[in-house]
C-alpha cells in the first residue's frame, strides 16, 4: 500500500457528493470555512451536485441555505462539478478536470448522500480510477445511516469489499467529533471519584437525550424512509452509550476503544414488557403524505453485564420539541446512610450531567448543608463550563472527523462490528416499537409521553 506522509495533506483533495444538501450546506462547508481561517487543509474541495450549476450560482446556494458568506479563501479551492450519482460519463469528465499533477495527491470522497447511492457512487469512482482499491490515501468517508438495517448494513458492506479494502472506509458519526462526547472518556477514566462509583450499585440510570426544536424541513424525502430511530438512536445516541458503559480500553488507540465499545453494544437490550415510544409532529402527517414515520423515540434498555445490572439506560430523541439539547444524565441512587431521616434533611440523590449542547461542561449535583446554625440539607450543583474556554476556537465535529481521516486515524469512525451491533439494537428497537401507537404531538411541546392520550 501507498504511504503517505503527514504533511502532504495540504496537497490533498476532497471531493464531496450531496454538494446541494443539507449536510453539506449547512455542516461541511461552514467547518471547512471555520478550517481555512486558520490553515489550507485541501488544495482542491470539489463539489458534486445534481443540479446543473456555474460556480457563482453554487456559490450563492450554498450561502442562501447555510446562511453565511463564504470566504474568498474558501471559494478560490471549490470547483463545482454537475455529477448526477448514476451519470457513468460525467465521472471520467470529473477525472479530467483534475488539475494535472495531482495524481499522487491524496484523496478524501465524502458522501453525504443516502446509503443507497454509496454502492452505485463508488462503483463508478472505481471504475474510472478516480478511486483505487489499496491506495492507502484514497479514502472514502459515508456519512450515517449506514444502511437502513442490519440486512442492508451487511449487503453494502460486502459490495464495498470488492472495491475497496476495510482501511480505506471512514464511517462518520459526527457525534464522536463533538468536543464534551470525546471528553466522555476522560471524565469516566481519569477521575477516581467517578471511575470508582461508574457502576450499577451506584447508579441508578443513565438517561441519553438529543432533542431539536428544528422539524425535518427540506430533508422529507430521506427523513421519511429513515425516522428517528434510524437516524438519532442507531448512530449517535447507541454511541453515546457505547462510550458512557463500556470498560476501559487497554490505552486510547482506535482498536482498543473500538473492541470495547462493541464489548458493550453487544450486551444491551430491550426490556421485556416496556417497548419503546414513538410519537410524530402535528403536521409532519400532512408534510409527509399520510406517513407512520416516528419524528421522536424513547427507548429503555439494560446492558446484561455484571457492571450493568440493574441500570436502566434511556434514549430519547426528537424533532421539533420544545428545546435544542443534547446531554448524558447520570441519576445517582439514593444514599443508603441516612443521617436522621427526617423530612428537613432534603438529600437529593446525586446526579451527573455532561453537557454537549447548548452548554458544553459538567455539572455535578450533590447535597450540602444550608448555610446557618440548623443541620438542613439541599441540593446544590458544581457547574464547569468547558465551552467557555473555547470561545475563539470552537473545535468543529467534522473538522475534527476531516483532520482525522487526512491522518488516518479511525479512533471516531464506527467500525463494521460496532455498526453491526448497532443495527442489531435498532432493529430490535423498530420491531418492538410497533406495540405502541404513534403518539401525536404538537411542534414545541416539552415532553411527549404526557401526551400519549392523543395517539392516532
Ligand atoms: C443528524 C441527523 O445526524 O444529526 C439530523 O440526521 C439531526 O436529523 C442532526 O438533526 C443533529 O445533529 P446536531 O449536531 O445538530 O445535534
Amino acid at each position: 500500500m501507498m504511504q503517505i506522509r503527514n504533511n502532504e495533506s495540504c496537497r490533498a483533495i476532497l471531493f464531496i457528493f450531496g454538494a446541494t444538501g443539507d449536510l453539506a450546506t449547512k455542516k461541511i462547508l461552514p467547518s471547512l470555512q471555520q478550517w481555512y481561517g486558520d490553515e489550507t487543509p485541501f488544495a482542491k474541495i470539489w463539489c458534486l451536485g445534481r443540479r446543473p450549476l456555474d460556480e457563482a450560482a453554487f456559490f450563492s446556494l450554498v450561502e442562501s441555505k447555510g446562511g453565511f458568506k463564504l470566504s474568498d479563501a474558501l471559494k478560490n479551492r471549490i470547483g463545482y462539478h454537475c455529477l448526477d450519482f448514476d451519470d457513468s460519463p460525467a465521472y471520467p469528465a470529473l477525472a479530467n478536470r483534475l488539475d494535472e499533477g495531482t495524481s499522487t495527491a491524496q484523496r478524501l470522497f465524502f458522501l453525504a448522500v443516502k446509503p443507497e447511492a454509496f454502492l452505485t457512487i463508488t462503483t463508478k469512482l472505481h471504475a474510472t480510477g478516480l478511486f483505487i482499491k489499496d491506495r492507502s490515501d484514497h479514502r472514502l468517508l459515508f456519512e450515517k445511516p449506514f444502511g437502513d438495517s442490519l440486512e442492508t448494513a451487511g449487503e453494502i458492506q460486502s459490495h464495498l469489499m470488492a472495491l475497496a479494502a476495510e482501511e480505506q472506509l471512514y464511517r462518520i458519526d459526527h457525534y464522536l467529533g463533538k468536543e464534551m462526547i470525546r471528553n466522555v472518556l476522560a471524565i469516566r477514566f481519569a477521575n477516581r471519584i467517578f471511575s470508582e462509583s461508574w457502576h450499577s450499585r451506584a447508579i441508578e440510570s443513565v438517561e441519553i437525550t438529543s432533542i431539536e426544536t428544528a422539524g425535518v424541513e427540506e430533508r422529507l424525502e430521506y427523513y421519511d424512509q429513515t425516522g428517528a430511530i434510524n437516524d438519532m438512536v442507531q448512530s449517535h445516541l447507541l454511541q453515546m452509550l457505547a462510550l458512557v458503559a463500556m470498560e476501559s480500553p487497554e490505552n486510547l488507540g482506535s482498536e482498543p476503544i473500538r473492541l470495547k465499545k462493541i464489548n458493550i453494544l453487544e450486551h444491551i437490550k430491550l426490556i421485556p414488557g416496556l417497548p419503546p415510544i414513538v410519537g410524530q409532529y402535528q403536521g409532519y402527517h400532512q408534510q409527509g403524505k399520510n406517513s407512520q414515520t416516528e419524528t421522536y423515540a424513547e427507548v429503555v434498555l439494560e446492558i446484561d453485564t455484571p457492571q450493568w445490572q440493574g441500570t436502566r439506560f434511556i434514549l430519547k430523541t426528537g424533532k421539533m420539541l420544545g428545546e435544542k439539547r443534547t446531554e448524558i444524565r447520570l441519576r445517582y441512587r439514593p444514599n443508603s446512610l441516612c443521617l436522621s431521616c427526617a423530612d428537613t434533611m432534603n438529600a437529593a440523590p446525586n446526579q451527573l450531567v455532561i453537557e454537549v449542547y447548548p452548554s458544553e461542561g459538567i455539572r455535578l449535583t450533590f447535597s450540602s448543608k444550608v448555610p446557618g446554625y440548623d443541620f438542613i440539607m439541599e441540593p446544590v450543583t458544581a457547574d464547569y463550563c468547558h465551552s467557555c474556554r473555547m470561545m475563539a476556537n470552537k473545535p468543529e465535529s467534522y473538522i475534527k472527523l476531516l483532520k482525522d481521516a487526512l491522518m488516518g486515524d479511525k479512533t471516531l469512525f464506527a467500525s463494521f462490528d460496532e455498526l453491526q451491533a448497532q443495527w442489531r439494537i435498532a432493529d430490535a428497537i423498530k420491531a418492538a416499537s410497533r406495540e405502541n401507537p404513534l403518539i401525536i404531538y404538537p411542534p414545541g411541546t416539552k415532553t411527549v409521553t404526557a401526551k400519549r392520550e392523543m395517539s392516532c
